[in-house]
């Protein structure tokens, strides 16, 4: 069985309109521009991972989005953020190589597990009776796959106040399920526009930076970091290790951070 190689992209928050900014990031051109420095590295990886708000309240967008993932010629996995049209996200992500709206994808020894956080209307988020049920039974019938779960909202603490009001707010309940089995490796999450990684009862915990603008970490109220824009890749061993690093697009404004994790 070979390593499954995974590149993550997340809130890259695209409009309509091709130089509109967020927080002072043209949003399209840094997408762009990181989906660029990825496929000039370990490229193709075995599939593309979105973790939410592949748009910033604008359908329009989509499209964009449609263009630059659309022909990678690997899967592209996507869940949705509270930024995140649901309907108009659907509609225009619905054919391959997209995958949408929950389930799980099996890549050799491994399960991703991708869940719908989002809340209509809210910027905090929560999953479902149906999407915890759809978790335990994504986990239980992994046979000897390992897991990681994927989704929008932290279920964990930032150690920042104003975004921890819009977190995971049913968290309790998505660790009991977590922790009631014992084949997750990781979880994975976007939305906090910051680089996170801690282990959790064996289980590595990882958010990752935006392709646009940053969160700055620890801040109690909201505060924009001026890191540049990032993404994540994953070597996820057949033995349930993994190896991930984050790569920032300037090299000078912070590198990349590379970690290797065993199996628990
Ligand atoms: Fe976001």
């Amino acid at each position: 069985m070979s390593v499954v190689r995974i590149t993550h992209f997340t809130d890259p928050h695209l409009y309509g309109g091709e130089h509109e900014t967020l927080r002072g990031v043209q949003t399209l051109p840094a997408l762009t521009a990181a989906l660029a420095h990825a496929r000039a590295r370990d490229w193709p990886p075995d599939a593309v991972l979105v973790t939410g708000d592949l748009v910033q309240d604008d359908p329009a967008g989509y499209p964009h989005f449609r263009r630059l993932f659309g022909e990678l010629g690997v899967p592209v996995l996507c869940v949705p953020g509270n930024h995140d049209e649901p309907q108009a996200m659907r509609r225009e992500l619905a054919a391959k190589p997209f995958v949408l709206d929950g389930g799980y994808v099996d890549f050799g020894r491994w399960r991703i597990v991708l869940l719908d956080s989002c809340i209509p209307g809210s910027a905090s988020g929560a999953l479902s009776a149906q999407a915890l049920e759809g978790l335990r039974a994504a986990l239980s019938d992994a046979g000897t796959r390992h897991c990681m779960v994927c989704l929008h909202h932290h279920p964990v603490p930032m150690s920042s106040r104003w975004l921890d009001r819009v977190g995971l707010n049913n968290a309790a309940e998505f660790l009991h399920t977590i922790d009631a089995h014992r084949n997750v490796r990781a979880v994975l999450w976007g939305h906090v526009h910051q680089n996170y990684d801690a282990l959790r009862k064996g289980v590595r915990m990882l958010a990752t930076p935006s392709t646009c603008a940053q969160f700055a970490p620890n801040s109690d109220d909201f505060a924009v970091d001026r890191r540049p824009p990032a993404y994540r890749t994953f070597e996820l061993r057949p033995d349930g290790s993994l190896l991930t690093e984050v790569v920032w697009l300037e090299q000078h404004a912070g590198g990349s951070s590379r970690s290797a994790c065993s199996a628990a």
